[in-house]
């Protein structure tokens, strides 16, 4: 059976200090020795979190890369300076990125395709906000923001992650309710088993507020492969709780 993926997103949070104090306690709870499990971090810590995470089993994460190769675009970082930090996992296309940095769906799959080329598997994010789902476009949506990544890559569709975000329920407390979670990634599922043989050997996370009292529940669904988590991700206790959740 396939393992579970359980990627930590930090977001704009850390310190030297909270970061030695976080991972240590994650490997002294024994993560990254049964699921899969991943930390993505912001980009000034890859160093750090590169060596305090080497042979531990848990996985170094980025949350953005450059959708170009090299060049003059000041403040951002291409997928072969993440590479040489040994980032496995590059978050794109997250909500916060696409509200707040006018991120398209294009530029959404051009930043996977960076991510691709060096070997960096991206966490492909989307999710419909409140006003979407409200108006019954949630699928449309979801299946947009997807076609766009596999159109872009079809030829190695299956060596992404996707991560189904409700926009409603990310950092708010709100979670999807598990059903209306798997209806989604029932829907992401077809559409990848369109695109690729190999889609139940994918990942689809879901992510939106998990924490440890609702994992187990999500990750029992069928199409659910894992967790996009973030604020229970800083605290070592839930983050070692959804994991087990996971195993
Ligand atoms: P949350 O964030 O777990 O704090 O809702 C998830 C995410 O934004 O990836």
């Amino acid at each position: 059976m396939k393992k579970k993926l359980i990627a930590g997103n930090w977001k704009m949070n850390g310190s030297l200090t909270a970061n030695d104090a976080l991972v240590r306690a994650l490997v002294t709870g024994g993560a990254g020795k049964g699921c899969l499990v991943a930390v993505c971090v912001p980009a000034p810590y890859l160093a750090q979190v590169q060596s305090l995470t080497a042979g531990t089993g848990i996985d170094l994460g980025a949350q953005d890369v450059s959708q170009h190769e090299v060049g003059a675009f000041t403040g951002e970082a291409s997928s072969a300076m993440l590479r040489d930090f040994g980032v496995r996992y590059c978050l794109v296309g997250h909500s916060e990125r696409r509200q707040y940095h006018g991120e398209t769906d294009a530029a959404v799959a051009a930043k996977a395709q960076r991510a691709l080329a060096a070997g960096i598997t991206p966490v492909v994010c989307v999710g419909e906000t409140l006003a979407e789902r409200e108006a019954g476009l949630t699928e449309e949506v979801v299946k947009r923001q997807l076609a766009a990544v596999i159109h872009t890559n079809g030829h190695c569709i299956s060596e992404i992650v996707v991560a189904y975000e409700p926009v409603w329920a990310i950092g708010t407390g709100k979670t999807a309710s598990t059903e209306q979670a798997q209806q989604v990634h029932a829907v992401l599922r077809t559409q990848l088993r369109a695109a690729t043989p190999h889609a139940d050997k994918m990942h689809i996370l879901y992510g939106g507020s998990m924490n440890a009292a609702n994992a187990a529940q999500l990750l029992s669904q069928a199409d659910i492969d894992g967790g996009l988590v973030g604020g229970a991700a800083l605290k070592p206790a839930d983050f070692l709780a959804i994991i087990a959740a996971a195993q």
